[in-house]
């Protein structure tokens, strides 16, 4: 493909992304305030840092290469009120329980990357909704504006940027103050038993393994003489979507003693199906990061664009730099994945592969709520694993919304809501999100499928 202008391929900064058509970025109605904001972001220390970034990197390769497992899960979108305690220590819990789950089924580690601290901007398919003959912006996220319909509300608002990465700040430091004080520790699963976990089906069978998991640690550390040292304790990373171009670029810097840029807001900024254009404005702010990035791929994405992004995103082929999430659908994955890796395979690609079979299976009831079917769910990961395995690679994590909470916003499961029984506890204002049980029943059917697929 002819490159018109080469000069500006070389030439990346954090806000080349400007030259680029950006889609999806907020209008500000006060320009000045919102430079105001930017101006504040840059000063602001950052969320993560370039070492936890360079060793997710290089777990991402493992992940590539088949030794490790990908859980990249949480909200589709944060909301600031759910800034709370529990409700962080609860989607803490789910992660955890998952995780180990997976741990037994795969029986290799698996990397926990928390859809949290700082997802809070959404891409919306119309710029505007109209109600009642009134017409206003789409609500985009809580970092942008606010969902109530009145004009006020839906205004992009700057100081939200301020709100949310502060609040993102508080998450951060609240996971990590629990995961050193000892919540995450292997040794002690039911610090992260949920409480309701005992009404379900699942119980016993995760309580089985958790005893087993705890007993295989005393074993190698009072039998063995092993200290079980970095395995005893568990780790976490962030990942949002890199929706906001100037938001991100805020927090792209330098750091002492390594070269390149990093994006210090997350560890793993992804670039969504509505933003993945190669010729854009994300995949040029993605290109010039040292960061992992992840791509989400659907249906209509072709050979030729599938070339321009391993060009643009991982010109030297390195393992752990590009991740794939493919999100088709339980009815489109078996002709579209196969035809993903070969593009991939013809552009010479080496990327991580991850599925997120949420985004290609949302659709409407008859009464007009979103939701998705857990069975249709399930059917594009088990799709997805076999179709990996028979093109000889192998498929490494899974992204999933879900929530630690009770909510009744997808459909089935052993436990979960018929579709009448959706607006019991429906509080997504965006895509519907697997509840804690759904969540884990999940995780049991993935770990099956991995074990009696080694
Ligand atoms: C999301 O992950 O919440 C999302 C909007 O996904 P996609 O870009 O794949 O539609
Ligand atoms: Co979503």
């Amino acid at each position: 493909m002819p490159i018109e202008n080469a000069a500006e391929v070389s030439s990346w900064s954090p806000d080349s992304w400007r030259r680029r058509p950006a889609l999806q970025q907020p209008e500000y109605p006060d320009r000045a305030a919102l430079e105001g904001v930017l101006a504040e972001l840059r000063q602001l220390p950052p969320l993560v840092t370039s070492w936890e970034i360079v060793l997710l990197r290089q777990q991402l390769a493992e992940a590539a290469g088949g030794a490790r497992f990908v859980l990249q899960a949480g909200d589709c979108a944060e909301r600031f009120v759910d800034c709370r305690s529990a409700r962080i220590a609860n989607m803490l819990k789910v992660l955890l329980q998952m995780s180990l789950v997976l741990v037994a089924g795969a029986q290799k580690p698996v990397i926990r990357i928390g859809r949290f601290a700082g997802q809070y901007a959404k891409p919306r398919s119309a710029g505007e909704e109209t109600r009642d003959g009134l017409e206003l912006p789409s609500y985009r996220g809580d970092i942008i504006n606010r969902p109530e319909f009145t004009a006020a509300a839906r205004a992009a608002d700057p100081q939200l940027l301020l709100r949310g990465y502060e609040r993102s700040a508080l998450t951060l430091n609240f996971i990590r103050a629990l995961v050193k004080g000892g919540f995450a520790d292997l040794h002690h699963p039911e610090y992260f038993d949920l409480d309701w976990v005992e009404h379900s089906p699942l119980a016993d069978e995760y309580h089985r393994m958790a005893a087993s998991i705890g007993e295989s640690l005393r074993f190698m550390e009072h039998v063995l003489g092993v200290r079980a040292g970095e395995t005893d304790r568990i780790d976490f990373f962030t990942t949002h979507e890199a929706l906001h171009l100037a938001y991100e670029e805020a927090q792209t810097r330098r750091v002492p003693r390594r070269p390149g840029w990093f994006n210090l807001t997350t560890h793993f900024p992804w670039v969504g199906l509505r933003t993945n254009d190669a010729a854009g404005a994300h995949i040029e702010y993605l290109r010039g990061i040292e960061n992992p990035v992840g791509v989400k791929v659907g249906p209509g994405f072709t050979a030729e664009q599938v070339a321009r992004w391993m060009e643009a995103l991982d010109p030297e082929r390195q393992p752990g730099r590009l991740t794939l999430i493919h999100r088709f659908g339980a009815g489109r994955i078996a002709e579209a994945l196969p035809r993903l890796i070969e593009a991939v395979r013809a552009a010479g690609g080496r990327p991580l592969w991850i599925c997120d079979p949420m985004h290609g299976n949302t659709r409407l009831t008859g009464g007009g709520v979103k939701t998705r079917r857990f069975e249709d769910i399930y059917a594009e990961v088990e799709q997805a694993f076999a179709i990996h395995q028979a093109m000889g690679q192998t498929l490494g994590g899974a992204h999933i919304e879900l929530t630690g909470e009770n909510v009744t916003e997808c459909i089935g499961g052993a436990g979960g809501p018929s579709e009448e029984g959706l607006g019991e506890a429906y509080e997504s204002e965006v895509d519907p999100r697997l509840n804690y049980e759904q969540s884990l029943e999940l995780a049991f059917l993935i770990a099956r499928k991995m074990k009696n697929g080694r």
